[in-house]
């Protein structure tokens, strides 16, 4: 482990991944550990279990690209009560770390072409008293029953069609089930746990058994949502949007308090712009709208594909930002800028009459084809890297403020969101990649001050972190207080630990191993009460 100061390093791709492992499924005999392993060894029992199984040829010799594991499908599904800790968890922790991300990336013969595609998992880490208990579970989605009942890929995910697959040439839409793969994030609101993907349909879950729960709505056609709606506790306001593909297209703001649904702006867009998350301020929503655009002509046509295929991007077109007002609805204010791609806003708000907004940036959206898994698993792939950027814009006037906020990237950024969502704030943390050009994928964690504008980073030979999720301290006073929990994967050894680290300096508290690898995530929740 080490902590330092983040030196310059210009956004350059990633190298040195190699080919994925064929995976053999694990023989674990869940039933069984679930009625005989809940006593204090079943942990030892299960991690003996996991180990004694045999090492694929591939990787039984150094492996040259040892984060590929990472985007190695988990079909086993288990409950270890007790997982042992290194150092101490502060017995204050309580509630549960919930994470969503792939758990399988082939469905029967059907191998999943992109990281988005994989079929979600949750895996939920419980605290008590400083003890660590594990659980995982696959989401009940109409494509991963459907891949139970008949071992078949019936459903289309963003970049890989089953219907191109097995009926390859034939022009088809993409097949939806009632139930999406809602493999990104989690939203936990007013006691309600809900998975998320790109679609305006969250899947509820229960947190603590990790069983599905069902959706509450039919999933509309040629409609796309969020994975990062907002929710503002002052108001009681949850912000989400909605894209919509089909004519008439274009994007729905939404504001809803108490069930009450109400649309704050349609703007039209004959090629609706791709987006993954927005800013929230006291006064407005912030869209950072992206020349990646959805073609309709592509999407009907006879080699449509999966919905990847029919974004383009455009570097002839400006980024658009637009100010949508919380209030009164309608875009309040509209500005353009140089073609960036951002996935995720850090955070925005209001500074006088200025709206300030922070985003992970892309130069352009090469990082959604950088992502797919046999880039990922192949050596030497590109995976472009996310700086972190300010823009500062002001209604009336048609300039944009943009610089960095810091040396170095980072992407999966998260803030102590209840307390600086909306509101000037100094910390956010995240992943990065300590040496673009040699590094094969995400191997730090990044704490972002903006105040000085500089990182500092946890590091550990040959383990990879995945979004950090920052837990504040009771009675905390300063913004930093609190703790970084992130699921890492131990390349060495083959398995995952939960991190606990002090957000104040990332020096390592304890960290909780679990005797299987957990595949690269998303995103995440801690929930105190859960
Ligand atoms: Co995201």
């Amino acid at each position: 482990m080490d902590t330092g100061t983040d030196r310059p390093a210009p956004v350059q791709p990633a190298t040195g991944i190699r080919k994925p492992v064929r995976l053999r499924d694990v023989e674990v005999n869940r039933r069984r550990l679930l009625r005989d392993g809940l006593g204090a060894g079943a942990a030892l029992t299960l991690g003996a279990a996991v180990r004694s199984l045999p090492v694929p040829e591939a990787t039984a010799a150094k492996p040259r690209a040892p984060h590929a594991l990472g985007f190695r499908s988990l079909t086993d599904e288990v409950r270890l009560p007790d997982v042992p800790v290194d150092g101490r968890v502060p017995r204050w922790l309580s509630g549960v770390l919930l994470r969503n991300g792939p758990g399988l990336f082939e469905i029967g013969e059907t191998k999943l072409n992109h990281w988005f595609d994989g079929l979600a998992m949750l895996h939920a880490f419980a605290f008590a008293d400083g003890r660590v208990s594990y659980a995982n579970r696959f989401l009940q989605s109409s494509a991963y029953k459907a891949y139970r009942r008949e071992g078949i890929m019936k459903y289309s995910e963003f970049g890989t069609d089953p219907c191109r697959a097995i009926f390859s040439g034939v022009s088809t839409l993409p097949l939806m089930g009632k139930i999406p793969n809602a493999n990104v994030s989690i939203e936990h609101l007013a006691g309600e746990f809900r998975a998320h993907t790109e679609l305006p349909v969250p899947v509820s879950f229960d947190p603590r058994s990790l069983k599905t729960l069902g959706v509450d709505v039919p999933l509309p056609n040629g409609r796309m949502g969020t994975a990062h709606p907002h929710y503002d506790p002052r108001t009681r306001e949850r912000f989400s949007y909605e894209l919509e593909l089909i004519p008439p297209s274009g994007l729905r703001v939404i504001a809803e308090k108490r069930g009450n649904r109400r649309e704050l702006a349609f703007i039209p867009q004959d090629r609706p712009g791709y987006l993954h998350s927005f800013g929230l301020t006291r006064r407005w929503v912030v869209v950072f709208a992206q020349p990646w655009e959805f073609d309709l002509a592509t999407f009907l046509g006879p080699d449509s594909g999966p919905i990847v295929k029919s974004f383009q991007w455009d570097d002839s077109k400006p980024s658009r930002i637009m100010l949508i007002d919380r209030r009164a609805g309608g875009v309040g204010a509209e500005f353009e800028v140089d073609p960036a791609f951002a996935f995720h806003h850090i955070n925005a708000f209001d500074d006088g009459d200025s709206v300030v907004f922070d985003v992970c940036a892309h130069r352009d959206a090469s990082v959604v084809d950088a992502l797919y898994l046999k880039n990922l698993r192949k050596p030497g792939p590109k995976v472009p890297q996310a700086s972190p950027r300010r823009m500062t814009v002001k209604p009336g006037s048609s300039r944009v403020r943009v610089r960095e906020l810091a040396e170095g990237n980072l992407e999966l950024p998260r803030t102590d969101y209840a307390s600086v969502n909306g509101r000037p704030y100094r910390y956010a943390y995240g992943v990065g990649v300590r040496n673009p050009r040699r590094s094969g994928f995400v191997d730090r964690i990044a704490k972002l001050d903006v105040k000085r504008g500089e990182q500092t980073h946890w590091q550990e030979r040959g383990t990879y972190p995945g979004e950090p999720i920052f837990v504040r301290r009771p009675h905390a006073k300063r913004e930093d207080d609190g703790l970084l929990l992130s699921v890492v994967l131990d390349a060495g050894r083959r398995t995952s630990f939960l991190l606990v680290l002090d957000a104040r300096d990332m020096s390592e508290i304890a960290r909780a191993s679990v005797p299987h690898h957990i595949p690269f995530g998303f995103h995440g929740v801690h929930a105190a009460d859960a």
